[in-house]
């Protein structure tokens, strides 16, 4: 173990804000840990670009990360991951963590029924990742999609209870609760905020799958595993990157992040 390697932060990015989610997990479950968030809040969204843009940004944004010297790298975002995460592997020289395959073994792991619910934006569904990572693991999986993209929205606004937002999670979500899942994975960085609506709409029966929560489960076993943990614990650090501080970012960045953000640095990627 190379102690002062070990301490280099933990990279994680995300198309803007919504990787607070999984940052905020992360900081929950590796206290020790110090971490770099890029949030690319000046090209947000991702969900409804194409895949050659989204690799792209996503590309700009790991080396972004790796110049700051990171030692493991999340990509906190499901569109990002869903688009890129398999040639970042390829590509990079250091360990790369989506937030797919995490969500996926979990939804593996608690479905008994093996009929599953995966939501998420434009891009993440249509790209059919999810179906792909489930299957691996167990073919006999049945699994039902649907792009939830006002969620995004939703979330932002702080909009998360209440008559308008239940409104449209039962829009979207009545098709799939028809189909008697027993297990729904929520498949983009914002969903979290929206658990209360989404349970109540989907029912009690319903596990919902929080892929932030079983990421963080992620780094932790990728962390151990490579013997990279940071067994100091004098304080940790976590430091602030956005590609647009507009004063929604500054907002928002709380209902995500669960505390205010003062301390952030504008680039340019
Ligand atoms: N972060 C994105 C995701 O998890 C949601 C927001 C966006 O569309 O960029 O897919």
């Amino acid at each position: 173990m190379n102690f002062r390697y070990n301490k280099k932060p933990i990279g994680v990015f995300d198309s803007g804000i919504g990787g607070l989610t999984v940052l905020k997990q992360v900081m929950k479950l590796l206290p020790n840990e110090n971490s770099i968030y890029l949030g690319d809040t000046a090209r947000v969204p991702y969900g409804t670009k194409s895949q050659e843009t989204v690799r792209r940004y996503t590309f700009q944004n790991i080396h972004f990360l790796l110049e700051k010297g990171i030692k493991i790298l999340v990509i906190a975002c499901n569109t990002a991951t869903a688009h890129s995460l398999e040639i970042a592997k390829k590509t990079f020289p250091i360990p790369i963590i989506g937030v797919i395959e995490p969500g996926a073994r979990a939804a593996v792991r608690v479905s008994k029924k093996k009929r599953v619910g995966v939501i998420g934006t434009f891009g993440t569904i249509e790209s059919s990742v999810y179906n792909r990572a489930i299957l691996s693991l167990d073919p006999k999986f049945k699994i039902f999609s649907k792009p939830c993209p006002l969620f995004v929205s939703l979330a932002e606004e702080g909009l998360t209870r209440g008559r308008i937002a239940r409104t449209i999670a039962d829009r979207y979500l009545t098709p799939l609760k028809q189909k008697r899942i027993d297990a729904l994975v929520l498949g983009c960085t914002h969903y979290p905020l929206l658990k209360g609506t989404i349970q109540k709409s989907i029912g009690k029966s319903v596990k919902l799958i929080d892929s932030s929560i079983e990421t963080a489960k992620a780094v932790k076993e990728v962390l151990k595993e490579k013997s990279l943990e940071n067994k100091n614990s004098t304080g940790s650090y976590h430091h602030f990157f956005i590609s647009d501080a507009s004063s929604h970012f500054l907002r928002t960045a709380k209902l995500f992040l669960g505390k205010v953000i003062d301390d952030f640095v504008q680039v340019d990627l």
